[in-house]
């Protein structure tokens, strides 16, 4: 599998290159990252200047790219795994129009455990349906947007199953908490790769669903499962409960 891989030079492009170079017949063929000094035979900063064949496009960068990483995947025809998460409103429509035209997997989590996690949320809240919910989600320093896409992907799966749910962001200036709040909450310090609980709360007990990642290789393995995946698939949008039900 001949990989582009947007991002090159990011922590997660570092760690896809890595993870990649411990899988046989796996190569990266050229990265794009337009934050290098200078092109090099690895990498270049423009889609204009890449000049490899390629049978996918894995991106973890920046979702200001999105429109130009959606132009090039759909010009070469290539399937595009999307990790880069904080697209706005109308990048997301862009990803869900390309996906009319090639197959994209898009998950704002590349990592099994997430995936675990979001469909044992599912079951307990239809066990609990008076429950309050919260998010709480905890990463490094670095991290550009909040709450994390993971943590938004976690409402989603709320919202499936209580259609009235209301995401809160933070807790300043909300007043009293009404039943169809679910409080995301983010945390912002230190090294931390990824942690998610989500809290699901009666007057009498409390479960706490806990996800913590310990290395940005879990997503980068993740992220080349989703690029194996879409060989020969067809135009669509995939997801990790696609691969999932894959490996059934
Ligand atoms: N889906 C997942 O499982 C998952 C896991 C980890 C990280 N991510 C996401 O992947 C993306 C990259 O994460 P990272 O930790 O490697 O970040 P990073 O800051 O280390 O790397 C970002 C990369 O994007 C490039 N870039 C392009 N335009 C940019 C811009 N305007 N501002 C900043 N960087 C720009 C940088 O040059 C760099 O290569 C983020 O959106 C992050 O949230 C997703």
């Amino acid at each position: 599998m001949r990989i582009i891989l947007v991002g090159y030079e990011g922590h997660m492009g570092r760690e896809v290159r890595a993870s990649a170079g411990r899988l046989e017949k796996t190569e990266i063929v050229c990265g794009v990252d337009p934050m290098i000094k200078e092109d090099t035979e690895a990498c270049v900063r423009s889609f204009a200047d890449v000049r490899a064949e390629a049978d996918v496009v894995i991106d973890f960068s920046h979702h200001s790219m999105t429109r130009e990483l959606l132009d090039f995947a759909k010009a070469r025809n290539l399937p595009l795994v999307l990790a880069t998460t904080g697209q706005t409103e109308e990048e997301h429509l862009a990803i869900r129009e390309a996906a009319k035209e090639i197959p994209v997997f898009l998950a704002a989590n590349y990592s099994l455990g997430i995936a675990v996690l979001t469909d044992l949320v599912k079951r307990a809240l239809a066990l609990y349906p008076d429950a309050e919910v919260e998010i709480v989600e905890e990463h490094h320093d670095r991290k550009l947007d909040a709450p994390s896409g993971t943590a938004l992907s976690l409402f989603d799966a709320v919202k499936e199953v209580r259609p009235e749910a209301r995401a809160v962001m933070g807790r300043s200036g909300q007043g009293k908490r009404q039943p169809e709040d679910v409080g995301l909450h983010a945390i912002r310090m230190g090294n931390t790769v990824g942690k998610h609980q989500v809290i699901i709360g009666t007057q009498n007990e409390t479960l706490t669903l806990t996800h913590q990642a310990w290395s940005r290789g879990v997503f980068a393995d993740g992220s080349l499962k989703a690029a194996a995946f879409l060989m020969g698939k067809g135009p669509g949008l995939y997801d990790m409960k696609s691969l999932l039900n894959n490996a059934d």
